[in-house]
């Protein structure tokens, strides 16, 4: 994935939200939901993850994970260079487990995707051997409207670096399997210097009723509810089952039984 290989240019593109706000809300989703006291966080497909950062500014610990070693390269010189301590692990987000159980485990970004329901059983199985009974499962970003599934495109600048961001979904390359294919690139003009990334992935997509019938088969997850966000932030008050227009900007939250 060519994007991924380049973090510091995905840092930029994927800088659009306000990182504290978002931490606020973890924290105020703890005290809601969380049967158990949390100390250790765990980032899913962390990527350059300002999460883990600004948990570790605020004292927490901080686990990121995440297949790319660049991405977790780039995110240890971040945490250094910030004086703050944040573990890595490399490994494929459905088959991992940690030496140390974490109290809170979240993934960002409509990261929670997967080539098919099997994958998404094994990462639920990966996930549920790295969280003590009690603690939560935050997810960012569930594609729930699969009418509108990956067509963005934004722009975004730091330090005279501008980076055009277009994610689309391409073709269904197997209906059977609910598979389609997407296409992210990134435009890039550092400097005057252009560049372009683009990665392209299959992905299945999993459908609302079918993400909660899979939650429950897995056995190892109670489905605490799901409701609408903004990049930064989170409504609680706010269920999907009473939006009047599904977004998929949203979260959803599941908790280790
Ligand atoms: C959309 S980015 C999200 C990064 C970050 N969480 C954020 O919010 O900006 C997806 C990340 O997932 C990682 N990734 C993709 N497939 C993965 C897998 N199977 N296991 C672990 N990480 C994976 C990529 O390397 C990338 O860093």
């Amino acid at each position: 994935m060519e994007i991924y290989r380049n973090p510091a240019y995905y840092e930029i593109a994927f800088s659009f939200f306000d990182v504290k706000k978002q931490v606020n809300t973890f924290e105020l989703i703890v005290k809601e939901f969380s049967k158990i006291k949390v100390k250790r966080f765990l980032d899913v497909a962390c990527g350059p993850s300002l999460q883990l950062r600004e948990l570790a500014k605020r004292g927490y610990e901080a686990v990121g994970l995440d297949s790319s070693p660049q991405m977790l390269r780039y995110l240890s010189r971040k945490a250094k260079e910030e004086g703050l301590r944040i573990d890595t692990v490399q490994a494929d987000m459905s088959n991992f487990r940690l030496e140390k159980k974490v109290d809170f485990t979240f993934i960002m970004m409509g990261s929670l995707v997967f080539g098919s329901n099997e994958d998404f059983i094994d990462h639920l199985d990966s996930v549920a051997c790295s969280i003590k009974k009690g603690g939560l499962y935050f997810i960012q970003n569930k594609i729930v409207d699969w009418t509108r599934i990956a067509e963005q495109s934004w722009t975004m600048e730091k330090d005279g670096v501008v980076v055009k961001t277009t994610y689309s979904f391409t073709f269904w390359k197997d209906l059977l399997n609910q598979v389609y294919r997407e296409r992210g690139v990134l435009e890039i003009d550092d400097h005057g210097q252009t560049k372009k990334l683009v990665s392209e992935e299959d992905l299945k997509l999993i459908f609302p009723q079918e993400f909660k019938a899979l939650v429950k088969l897995q056995g190892k997850f109670e489905f605490v509810g799901w409701w609408e966000g903004n990049e930064s932030t989170w409504f609680l008050d706010k269920p999907l089952e009473k939006a009047k227009t599904l977004s998929n900007i949203n979260m959803v939250l599941l908790r280790k039984k």
